[in-house]
């Protein structure tokens, strides 16, 4: 810490602060400016990003950065990034609280036959049973209903392709209502 604070402050000698002298801390705010305060999304298709895990945030910002996961603003905000400040930013996000369960009246219906699903596809079993996710495998419980949604039909059309194949295996049977239902369900779950 010692040392990037002697290396910022060689550079506020020049009249220009280069943008990488910034510590990741101070660039945060661009990335919750889209992903919420405190990383708790108030934007359609924009993740939360609160309690993710460290590890699975480092390989989705080494993803984008590579263009092997496609979206543009992800794209560019990670072209110019380090491979340090892609573990810091995953350090910085994993420590920001977890998202809150959607609000308003539950339909039950759809609840139950989520959780036929959940257990027929096995989701919890690399999702852990909170569904908080660990390592390479990330945090959705209460994540955005609209996301989650996004993110599985990206699975399937193939338009997603995950860092490993888990979830091109586990989303080729499920049907697209379904989907709409696993989403409904795990924006909620307490
Ligand atoms: C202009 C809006 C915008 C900004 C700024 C932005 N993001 Fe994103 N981010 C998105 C969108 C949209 C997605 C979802 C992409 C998709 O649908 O695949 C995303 C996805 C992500 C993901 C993947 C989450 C997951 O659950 O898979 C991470 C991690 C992430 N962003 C981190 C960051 C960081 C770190 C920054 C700042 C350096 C940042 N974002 C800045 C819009 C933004
Ligand atoms: C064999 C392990 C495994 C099983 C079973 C599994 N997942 Fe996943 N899931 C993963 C991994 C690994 C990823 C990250 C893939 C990547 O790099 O994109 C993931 C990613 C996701 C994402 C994207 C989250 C985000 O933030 O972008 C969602 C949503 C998801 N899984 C839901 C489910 C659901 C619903 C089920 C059950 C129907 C399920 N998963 C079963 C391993 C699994």
């Amino acid at each position: 810490m010692r040392k990037l604070v002697a290396v910022a402050l060689a550079f506020a000698s020049f009249a220009v602060l280069p943008a990488t002298a910034q510590t990741v801390k101070e660039r945060l705010p661009t990335c919750l400016a889209c992903h919420g305060e405190n990383g708790q999304s108030q934007t359609p298709n924009v993740p939360s990003l609160g309690a993710q895990q460290a590890f699975y945030v480092t390989v989705q910002l080494l993803m984008f950065r590579e263009n092997m996961r496609v979206a543009t603003p992800m794209n560019d905000m990670t072209r110019s990034l380090t491979d340090d400040d892609l573990k810091s930013f995953a350090a910085i996000i994993s420590t920001l609280p977890a998202p809150q369960p959607a609000t308003g009246p539950v339909d039950e219906a759809r609840m139950q036959r989520a959780r036929a699903l959940v257990e027929q596809n096995r989701c919890n079993f690399c999702h852990k049973q909170d569904f908080a996710g660990q390592d390479n495998v990330p945090h959705i419980a209460d994540q955005r209903e609209d996301y989650l949604v996004k993110a599985l039909r990206g699975y399937k059309d193939n338009s997603r392709h995950g860092y490993d194949a888990s979830m091109a295996d586990v989303i080729a049977p499920i049907t697209d209502p379904q989907i709409l239902d696993l989403a409904y369900y795990i924006a909620r779950v307490k």
